[in-house]
This record gives structure tokens, sequence and C-alpha cells, in this order.
């Protein structure tokens, strides 16, 4: 389990610590059993998926773990001990995950917070009793020092039903396993939503939304959802968009369109599909390493959107050099019709000409300028590579910025599951009033529920107006503070929900990063849909 390490801090400056030579470990990439085969897994099918992991060089591609799903328990002994069903898993699961690493792999495991696994409830009762809850320790025990697998995700389906508290209850298997032996076991918690910024002190990657499955209303829903959960991704913690479905039957376009998002988005690339039976094109694009490189890179940061024409969405991210020269760019077509875009070089963050290498025809664009056109057929993407001279970047989305109270547990949860909560936590809503698609409302009101953007970046230092867009139908106070001092309180009010207006705030911003926060502990503050910053 990587370091626990709340604030997303744009400089790597510990020593090396990983196998890799980097301060982090990147995504995990690798296989799962779910999305094909569910709970109709075996040693024998485990292990030639493994082997086709292989032979199809995806493992040299760097898919390197095989994650055991649900479907694996028969009960738990009256010794408290998890029952393997012997008729899938003969020899058991410590030599499954000895065939794995025999193979130069890695293994995955899975569990429950609570009581029952998923499969319990709809499959067979294979996964009943067989939770972590109330084993958490023995269970670690037995699955990462005895066993001696690599990974862990752990659901929350018996934890829904017992109601406990997520918080609690993955910090507690968090601790359990750090209490094990083996130090190199990759923890990610799936609660089906971004469950709050308590989850990236405790796991290596997190589920932000439900099942993916071969459906393009659901993928386009993924995609959306991660563009806004961006802060929360960095240091080696990462938003889990979900498994690959590449392979199940998405179109070629659809294909471009889910691995070009995962990558700039730094997800875990973990294949659902069955290795033995997909479509050549499929493989391609699974292994394209242009792609990889784009979600395995050294910063491990996720990509904001920056321009935005209907529902096609322009996303880019530093690669290799936080501010450097070179950027990783997506433009998605998530709309119903071909788009025709002109990407403004200076929303991409460069000044001038730019080099455009195509991470899909592995080739440079012949266009070098101020803008580029692209046409792109409805569900299909692009992805680039851009160098260029880098100009200061001027507009901060909120919905981008790191929301410390931010949780989908209350909001964006199944109906049936609704906590009562009494805090007031920050959302992000859709609005077509909002520069990029996107606004921030319900901050303020206790002390913890403050937003920040972390990487204002100045090239030289020195005085600065930021100008926050907000609305609010009453008056309302927000805090404004930068790197910890407190430049200002403004009373603000726009006449209306929905009716933007600009405050601006003299400030000395520092060179190099800076932190803007806003804040109100007392009251509600008005909603923001970004900040400009502009140089005095
Ligand atoms: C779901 C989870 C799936 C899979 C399944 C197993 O809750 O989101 O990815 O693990 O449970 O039953």
């Amino acid at each position: 389990m990587a370091l626990a390490f709340t604030a997303i801090s744009l400089c790597a400056c510990s020593a090396p610590k990983k196998e890799s030579g980097r301060d982090f470990d990147p995504p995990i990439m690798g296989w799962s059993s779910w999305n094909h085969f569910h709970t109709e897994i075996s040693e024998d099918i485990i292990v030639g998926q493994a082997d086709a992991l292989i032979r199809l060089g995806l493992s040299d591609a760097g898919y390197k773990y095989v994650n055991i799903d649900d479907g694996f328990t028969d009960g738990r002994g009256e010794d408290g001990r998890i029952r393997i069903d012997t008729v899938k898993f003969p020899n058991g699961m410590k030599a499954v995950a000895d065939s794995i690493h025999a193979r130069g792999l890695k293994a995955g495991m899975y569990s429950d917070a609570g009581d029952n696994t998923c499969a319990s409830l709809n499959v067979k009762p294979y996964g009943l009793g067989v939770g972590l809850y109330g084993h958490e320790y023995e269970d670690c025990k037995m699955m990462f020092d005895e066993w001696g697998y690599d990974f862990f995700k752990v659901d929350n389906c018996g934890g829904r039903h017992l109601d406990l508290d997520e918080k609690s209850q993955f910090t507690k298997i968090a601790e359990a396993i750090a209490a094990c032996d083996n130090k190199n076991v990759n923890f990610n918690v799936c609660r089906w939503v971004f469950p709050g910024t308590w989850v990236i002190d405790i796991a290596d990657s997190w589920r932000t939304t439900h099942d993916i499955w071969v459906n393009w209303e659901t993928l386009k829903t993924i995609i959306k959802e991660n563009m806004y959960l961006v802060a929360y991704t960095g240091n080696g913690h990462y938003n889990d968009m979900d498994m690959l479905e590449i392979g199940m039957g998405f179109t070629p376009a659809e294909e471009r369109t889910h691995m070009a998002c995962w990558c700039i988005q730094s997800s875990p690339l973990v294949v659902g599909c069955d290795l033995n039976n997909m479509p050549d094109y499929s493989i391609e694009f699974l292994k394209n390493p242009d792609l990889i490189a784009m979600d395995q890179d050294r910063l491990g940061i996720a990509a904001p959107v920056v321009q935005k024409e209907g529902e096609t969405y322009v996303m880019v991210k530093d690669m290799e050099q936080f501010n450097g020269p070179k950027r990783a760019v997506v433009v998605a077509n998530l709309g119903e019709e071909t788009t025709s875009i002109t990407v403004d070089v200076a929303a991409l963050g460069f000044k001038g000409n730019v080099k455009v290498y195509d991470c899909f025809k592995h080739e440079f664009r012949p266009e070098l300028g101020e803008s580029f056109t692209l046409e792109i057929a409805p569900h299909d993407s692009e992805a680039f590579y851009v160098t260029g001279k880098r100009l200061e970047q001027s507009v901060y989305q909120a919905e981008a910025a790191f929301m410390n109270a931010y949780t989908e547990i209350n909001e964006q949860d199944y109906e049936s599951y609704r906590r009562p909560y009494e805090i007031p936590s920050p959302r992000v809503r859709e609005s077509a009033s909002s520069e990029m698609g996107y606004y921030v409302t319900e901050l303020g009101g206790w002390a913890e529920n403050w937003l920040e953007w972390r990487n204002v970046y100045s090239e030289k230092g020195g005085k600065y107006v930021l100008s926050l867009r907000y609305a609010c139908p009453e008056s309302r106070n927000v805090s404004v503070s930068v790197n910890g001092q407190d430049v200002s309180v403004l009373s603000l009010n726009s006449g209306d929900e929905l009716e933007w207006k600009d405050a601006n705030v003299s400030v000395k911003l520092s060179k190099g990063w800076n932190t803007v926060r806003l804040s109100n502990p007392m009251e509600k503050m008005p909603s923001f849909d970004c900040m400009t910053v502009k140089k005095m």
C-alpha cells in the first residue's frame, strides 16, 4: 500500500522508494476476472488468462496484474477461515498466486468491507459470510502473507446492507493490510462513487462510479464524472474509472475514446474481457505505447477540461515535468454528431506554435500554429502529445479544484441507501451557463468545507488579480487566502442561483506554485464556476 498523503503536492521531492526508481507507483495495469467471467472462474481460467496476457504481448506492454474478483469462496468455516470453492480451485488460492508469480506477473485478491460479497446478492450464495467485517486482520494475513497476493479490491455490498460507516471500516481494512509482513499490497476501494477525500489517505485507487458495461451511455457517464474528480488523483493515488471493456463489443471509435480517456486521467488499466477471444484491433488499442505512456507518466496526474464545444471535450495534463514543454491532450466527442473543433493552443497552455504528435497514428501532424482543427466522428476521440513554449495558466475551473469535504456518498448513491447527512458537502453541478459545463455549490457552512486551487503557477511571482466567477441569490461571504495568508473577505450577491458575475481580488503570488483557498466556516458560500488569474 502506498504512503498516505492527503495534500496533492506538486513536487515529487522525497527520495525514490519504489523498485521503478519513482517516488510512487503508477496506476496498476492488468486483467480482472469479473467483467467477462463473473463468478464462473476457476484455476484453469485464471492461469489461462495469465498465459494469454503473456502470449498477446500485453504483459510486456505493462499489464502485469491478474486479479481474481468475486466467486472463489464457499462460505466461512467454523474455524473462522474463508472456505475456498474446491471445485473451481482444487489446489487452493496460494497455488494460483504461485502460478501467476511463476509467470513473472502479480496476483490480485477480492473481498468486501462488510460480511458478504456482492455476488451473494444475485448469483449463487458464494459470497455469504466471506467479507472482511470482523475478520479484517486474519483475512489480510492469510491473503497477503500466507498466499502472497499483491493487490486487493474491497467492495461494499456487505458493508452497505450492514450500514457500516465507510470511512472507519475501510480505514480499519487499510490498517489490517499495513499490519501484514507483505508491504507491497496495492489497495483498491470499490465504493462505486467518490467516497470522500479520506480515501486518498488509505487507498492506492478507488472506484468512482457504478459498474461499467458495454453501453455507450455508461461509458460516457464514467468519462464525464471523472472530468471533475481530477484534483483527487495524484502522488500515487488514483481515481479508478473501472475495468476496461475494450474487446467486449464497443465499436473501434468507442474503444479509442475508452482507452484515451482512461489514459489521460491516469486510471488503473485493468482489462475485463476474455483475452482468448477479442478482436485484433482491441489488442492494438490496449497495447498503444503512446497512450500507455500517458497513463503511466511519472507525474501521475489527471486532466481537467480546458475547452468544450457541445459534447466535445478537450482535456489536458502535464507530462514528465510540471509546467514543462510536453503535455498530453485528448479531444473526446461524446455527442451524437460529427464535430469540427478548432483547438485553441492557448487553452492547452501554450504560446504560439506547437508540435502535435498523434498518439493513434504515431506520427507528427503537419499543422503548427495557434490553433488546429479536428473533425471528430460521434463517440470518437483524438489523443496527442503537444510540445511548445508554455503560457502561464489563466483559467482554473472550480470543479477541478480540491474540495476538502467532497463526497458523493449522499448524492449519487443508490436512492435506497441514502444516509441522512446533516453536514453539508460540496456538489458539482452540470449547467450550460457555466464555462466548461460544470460549477460547484454547497461550499462553506463548516470549517472543513473549503475549496483549494493547489496548482496556481506564476513564472516570476508578483502582483496578480484573481477574478472569481460566482453566483448566489442573496448576499454571501467568502474568505480568500493565498498560500495560507488571508487576503480578503468578499461579500457577494449576483441576484440569482445561476447568474454569474466576477469579483476581483488583488493578490501577490509567489514564484512557482501557489495555493488559493476559498472558505467560510460559518455560512454557505456562493457557487463558483472558475477563477481567472491575470498578471498586473
Ligand atoms: C461489484 C463491483 C464489480 C465486481 C462485483 C463482484 O460491486 O463493482 O466490479 O467486483 O461487485 O460481485
